[in-house]
């Protein structure tokens, strides 16, 4: 049986100083599933240990369906804060398309002496905690997600910081997903939203704003998050499918650089069972393996 330690009430786990590739799949599936977000202390993977490691849970996305990849690795973003491009936004990676990715790694390359940690919370946690009223008028919502707002908004207006939103943002996507998603593998719901939830199916944008906002407030609930302190050559491994994350921009002007490798997910269903579908864009094939609608 591996040896995580959990390391939060309410979501992490974390192991030391062994190849994250030598560990049975399924405890560390079991492990994902209980905890959410894994912690591989001194890992010491590579870029090809990094891909392998992701490989194993299922087939791979493309770095992004818009930002460029790490030079000659397509499976493998670059997040590295330049410019002030930080994601100091909470969110679930790229739910703007019909099918996010399942589940994401971060490894650490270089880290600042100080802050450039990584939160992730429990939005299942955050689900269970909703009144009853809120939670069985949340089962019935439906969000749209796009990548088309102020995402990333760079510190700097920076020539480098005004071409990375254009990039973000030269293929527009808008998606609608329901609110509460039930875990394909887990059956265990939780809020589906983050920063690329901008709107609410049906209302209005000032009611979709404080709705979303009262439903996010649970998510970002102090009990409800893991605060990863890096060190290079750690890697973490989280269920995109039922957390959010949030990179503080805290370190200044010092490097910072992860890679971040992300498994390819399902259509993300609701508690009747129906699932997302696209309002705008295309169904994001040169990024993610095509999936019956
Ligand atoms: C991400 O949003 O995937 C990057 C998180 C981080 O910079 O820690």
């Amino acid at each position: 049986m591996s040896e995580f330690r959990r390391i939060g009430g309410r979501i992490g786990a974390e192991i030391t100083g062994v190849d994250p590739n030598a560990l049975p799949l399924d405890e560390v599936n079991d492990a994902l599933l209980e905890h959410k977000a894994l912690v591989f202390r001194g890992a010491g993977l590579d870029d090809e240990g990094q891909l392998r490691f992701a490989e194993r849970f299922g087939e791979l996305t493309r770095a992004h369906p818009t930002v460029p990849s790490v030079e000659g690795r397509p499976d493998i973003l670059p997040v590295n804060g330049e410019e002030g491009i930080r994601s100091n936004v909470w969110h679930t990676d790229v739910t703007f398309v019909r099918t996010p990715p399942k589940l994401s790694t971060l490894r650490a390359l270089v880290v600042p002496p100080y802050g450039g940690n990584t939160l992730i919370a429990n939005s299942a946690a955050a689900y269970r905690d909703l009144p009853d009223p809120l939670r069985e008028f949340a089962d019935r919502l439906w969000a749209v997600h796009t990548n088309d707002y102020d995402y990333v908004l760079p510190r700097t207006n920076t020539d480098k910081a005004v071409e990375y939103r254009q990039t973000f943002t030269s293929r527009r996507y808008q998606t609608a997903h329901p609110v509460v998603r039930v875990h394909p593998e887990s059956g265990e719901r939780g809020l589906f939203i983050g920063g690329f939830a901008q709107k609410i199916v049906g209302l209005s944008n000032s009611e979709s704003r404080d709705i979303l906002r009262i439903l996010q407030s649970y998510v970002t609930r102090p009990e409800n998050i893991l605060r990863v302190q890096w060190t290079p050559g750690d890697l973490v491994l989280f269920d995109n499918r039922i957390t959010q994350h949030y990179a503080p921009d805290d370190y200044g002007d010092q490097p910072r650089t992860l890679h971040r490798v992300t498994v390819a997910g399902d259509a993300p269903a609701g508690v009747t069972g129906e699932t997302s579908y696209i309002i705008e864009g295309d169904d994001a094939t040169h990024y993610t393996p095509a999936q019956a609608a």
